[in-house]
């Protein structure tokens, strides 16, 4: 295993399906769920926490680094970048990374929401959306807004976190 992966890296972990038969059984510390999806996951977390002293939550977030965040940093600059505040252009990458920090929290029972994602998400809205009218309107939230962004089928917690973060940022900055 060793040295067929000497990195151990989490590609490595990918490639090999369910991270080679020598970790088969090493789930148990990490994660009372197991499956193919999780498998992976806490596999990998289990490994970097023996030989690497790596926490179980640097563990998530190298894993969101790599599987979600990624993926959603591409996305955008693969839209155009006066497509970025039209809701339904980036609605269907959003929930993507919402779903998969969701995924793998749940796979390493992390709970979630939590500080690391809030982190990402406020990062994410002053990267993307900074100017975006969709979270500007939220200064003064209408009752209405509110209800079509609850209604609005995606997971509604970190938009809601961030948002909350963020119109505390604008207030102290006194906008
Ligand atoms: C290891 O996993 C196999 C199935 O994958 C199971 O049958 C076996 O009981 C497990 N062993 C231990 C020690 O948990
Ligand atoms: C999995 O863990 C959670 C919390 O750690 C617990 O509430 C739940 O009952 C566990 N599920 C199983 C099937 O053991
Ligand atoms: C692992 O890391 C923790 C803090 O991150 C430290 O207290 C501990 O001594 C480390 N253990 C080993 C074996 O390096
Ligand atoms: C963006 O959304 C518009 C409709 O709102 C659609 O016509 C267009 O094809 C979308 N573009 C991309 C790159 O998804
Ligand atoms: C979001 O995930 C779905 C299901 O995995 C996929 O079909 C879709 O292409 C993804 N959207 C984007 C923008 O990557």
């Amino acid at each position: 295993m060793k040295s067929m992966c000497p990195a151990l890296s989490l590609l490595c972990f990918l490639l090999l399906g369910t991270g080679g038969l020598a970790y088969r059984n090493s789930t148990g510390e990490e994660s009372n769920k197991s499956n193919d999806y999780c498998n992976v996951y806490s596999q990998y977390c289990y490994v970097q926490k023996h030989i690497y002293n790596v926490t179980h939550l640097q563990c998530y977030e190298t894993i969101i680094d790599l599987m979600c965040w990624k993926i959603f940093n591409n996305g955008m600059h693969s839209l155009d970048k006066g497509k970025w505040c039209t809701w339904t252009n980036v609605s269907s990458l959003y929930s993507n990374f919402t779903q998969c920090t969701e995924r793998k929290a749940d796979c390493l029972n992390i709970p979630w929401p939590n500080n690391l994602i809030e982190n990402h998400f406020v990062l994410l809205h002053s990267k993307y959306f900074n100017n975006c009218n969709f979270f500007n309107v939220y200064r003064d939230p209408p009752e209405k807004i509110v209800l079509a962004l609850i209604l609005t089928p995606i997971s509604i917690i970190p938009l809601m976190v961030a948002l909350v973060v963020w119109k505390t940022k604008n207030c102290k900055t006194g906008s």
